[in-house]
Parts: C-alpha cells; structure tokens; sequence
C-alpha cells in the first residue's frame, strides 16, 4: 500500500482529484468506481471546479458505485443515488445513462447484486475505484466480519454504521438497517485503488487497515493484497500510523520520480 499523507482535508481532496484527472486524461473512457459519505465531497468539488475549468471531462466516463441503501429511491435526499447527482454527475458531462448505483428498490433486493457484477464485468471491470473508509473499518458497505472474497450483495448494517449515519437522516426518519454493496473481492478487482481517509475519527481505523493483520474484523485491511492502493490521508487521519516517517520518506522519493517522469 502506498500511504500519502497531507496537512488538511483539502489536500486530500487535492492530491486525489490530480489522480482522478491523470487517469481521465489519460483514459476518456475510463470505468470509474465512487464513493459516498462526507468524505469524498471535497474531491468532487476539486473534480467539479477542475471540468469548469476545462482542465478535464466524464463524457466518456461510465461509473460504478459502491453501495445503495435498500428502500431508498433515488428521489431520496439520503439515497446514494441522489447524493451523486447532487454533489457530482449533475455539475459534470457524464453522461447519466452510463452512471452505475446498486438498484435498492428492487421487489426483491438479492437480485441487485448478480445484475451489479454483469453490469462491471461487461463494461471491461472498474479501472479507478475511489474509496472512504468507516470508523469500524468498513468499505463500501462492508461491515466487520465480511468475507474478504465477498461479491455485491445485500448486507445488514453495524449499529455502529447505523449511529454515524444517523446525522444524515432527521429524527424520526426511516433510516435503513439493510443496504447493497459491493463486496470486498469486487472491490480488490478494481485496477487502481485511491482510499481517502480524513479527521481523527478515522485514524484507528486507518491504523489497522494499513498496519494492521489482515481480518475480516477490520474490511479495509483487505487492501493489503491489492497491488495498487493509495490511501491519503489528512494528519489527523494518520496520527495512529507507527510508520509515519517511512511513508513520508517514499513518498519524497515517488515525488522526485514523479517530478522527472510524470504520474503513474
Ligand atoms: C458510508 C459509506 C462508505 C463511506 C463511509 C464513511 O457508510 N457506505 O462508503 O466510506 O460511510 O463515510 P464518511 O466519509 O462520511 O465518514
């Protein structure tokens, strides 16, 4: 895993959106995988100011996320489905027909997770996966004690999940307990990971994810078999990090190879 580690969020949200436009401009058809969560905005108004400014475009773009909650239409405010058309796909020219949420409206929502696989494999896999991260360590929707090779599929949430999203929902609201997600073996299929990671909230997770064992009882740890996964994160997000000199000291080195040869 390669571990950058910025001042401030909006660093983050900077050194992603420069990965995000490389692999665009190198790729115009690129099968892009997205997040959701508070995380992630800041990167899709860099990604957002960035297409203003004719510096990069989605026309060719087709995009896959992560997750829907189940019993969520997309006219919902909280619906993942609404959330990317507010904070990215309606500010950008991608276009919608080529946009990808986990349906999670279906009569019977199992079916969404076969037909989410087909519809990967037969746009040619995910080529740039954004990720965020949970407090429990989850990616996507995965909660702990995933299987580390799970496909899309319906999951039951963690009451811990359920209380950090609860800020989102008003009280009294219908909040679900179920959702669709991609599984973690969907997700280390991905040919480039970019995991963003901000606040002190994160940063046991962000700990055991990177410096951690491999278990099921931390998701993202399962990243560690992935051969190109860059995780940024704000200090804060790093502070529990034991090798924080060591990443910082690649990275100088990647900085100056960068400098000579261009992004990788
Ligand atoms: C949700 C999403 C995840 C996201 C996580 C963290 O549970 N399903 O994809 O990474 O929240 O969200 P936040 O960035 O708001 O902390």
């Amino acid at each position: 895993m390669e571990v950058i580690i910025h001042p401030t969020a909006e660093d983050v949200a900077a050194r992603a959106a420069d990965i995000c436009c490389d692999a665009l401009n190198k790729n115009p058809a690129l099968v892009l995988g997205l997040a959701t969560g508070s995380t992630p905005l800041a990167l899709y108004a860099q990604l957002i100011r960035r297409h203003q400014a004719g510096q990069v475009s989605f026309r060719g773009v087709t995009s896959f996320n992560l997750d829907e909650y189940v019993g969520l239409p997309p006219s919902h405010p909280q619906s993942y489905r609404h959330y990317m058309h507010t904070h990215l796909f309606s500010q950008v020219d991608i276009d919608p027909a080529r946009t990808h949420v986990p349906d999670g409206m279906l009569e019977n929502p199992m079916d969404a997770g076969p037909a989410y696989e087909a519809a990967i494999r037969a746009a040619g896999g995910i080529d740039l996966q954004v990720l965020g991260i949970g407090a429990n360590g989850h990616i996507g929707f995965n909660e702990p004690t995933s299987a580390l090779h799970s496909r899309t599929r319906v999951k039951t949430l963690a009451e811990k999940t359920v209380t950090d999203n609860s800020r989102f929902f008003q009280p009294g609201e219908f909040q679900p307990r179920l959702a669709i997600t991609m599984g973690i073996g969907t997700i280390l299929e991905a040919r480039r990971i970019v995991l963003l990671a901000t606040g002190d909230g994160k940063a046991e997770a962000v700990a055991n994810m990177v410096e951690g064992s491999v278990s099921a009882m931390c998701p993202a740890s399962a990243l560690q078999f992935h051969v190109k996964t860059t995780v940024i994160c704000d200090r804060a997000a790093a502070s529990r990090l034991r090798m924080r000199d060591y990443y910082q000291f690649v990275l100088a080195q990647q900085d100056a190879l960068t400098a000579r040869f261009g992004l990788r």
